[in-house]
């Protein structure tokens, strides 16, 4: 699988013909990688409904026909602009004939640019035999550990920006948590309020526990 990191929280994971793209924040994201009318994903997800992760997700769903897997209160505002849905519920995974998407919380807050108020989620997607769990924006909190204890995670991609998010202080124990194979982190250095220091969060994820960091660029693509 590779994984493509498209600024903030967006990423796009792609095995043979299937894309999965979460969280498109690009119009207005001044650290996107990519134009909004220059994804073509398969499947869009959101991790909640902060414009900062909602972004194109309807440009981009009705100009590829992309289904849109979101929280419920989500997809319903989703699915009244003509656009297909799926709309799970904290704990509910969604089967596709490519794998599945799973919904887990995440200590957050989540209203979209319309006004839908819902709760924050964290996603978990198994892509290719490989299980990704992009935490979304969260806090630190001790449930993380349960994500990695029913599905092993090949990959994290974690939040370590601060002030809206866990720091990247607390983000070395939400890796010692979720004790994924490898950790991207991301929702950092995209505006002044969000700023950290990416190579101090690998070396210190490093040396407490057992997971590799990769500290991509926008625009910069790891492979599984
Ligand atoms: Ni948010
Ligand atoms: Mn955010």
């Amino acid at each position: 699988m590779e994984v493509r990191f498209l600024g903030h929280a967006c990423f796009e994971l792609a095995e043979g013909d299937t894309r999965v793209l979460i969280d498109p924040f690009l119009t207005g994201n001044p650290r996107a990688a990519i134009a909004a009318e220059d994804v073509n994903p398969s499947v869009i997800v959101l991790t909640h409904g902060h414009g900062d992760h909602f972004g194109d997700t309807i440009e981009i769903a009705k100009r590829t026909g992309a289904p849109v897997v979101a929280i419920v209160e989500i997809a319903n505002e989703v699915a009244e602009e003509g656009v297909q849905t799926f709309d799970p519920n904290m704990g509910g995974t969604v089967k596709f004939d490519w794998g599945w998407v799973k919904l887990v919380p995440a200590w957050h807050t989540s209203t979209t640019p319309k006004g839908t108020v819902s709760n924050p989620a964290g996603v978990v997607v198994s892509l290719g035999g490989a299980v990704v769990y992009h935490l979304g924006d969260t806090a630190l909190f001790s449930d993380l550990q349960l994500v990695g204890k029913r599905h092993p995670i090949d990959l994290a991609l974690m939040c370590i920006g601060g002030h809206y998010t866990m720091d990247s202080t607390d983000a070395v124990d939400a890796a010692q948590l979720v004790g994924a194979k490898t950790v991207i982190p991301c929702h950092y250095n995209t505006f002044p309020a969000i700023e950290a220091d990416a190579e101090a969060f690998k070396s210190d994820v490093e040396s407490a526990t057992g997971s590799n960091v990769v500290i991509l660029e926008p625009g910069e693509a790891h492979t599984l």
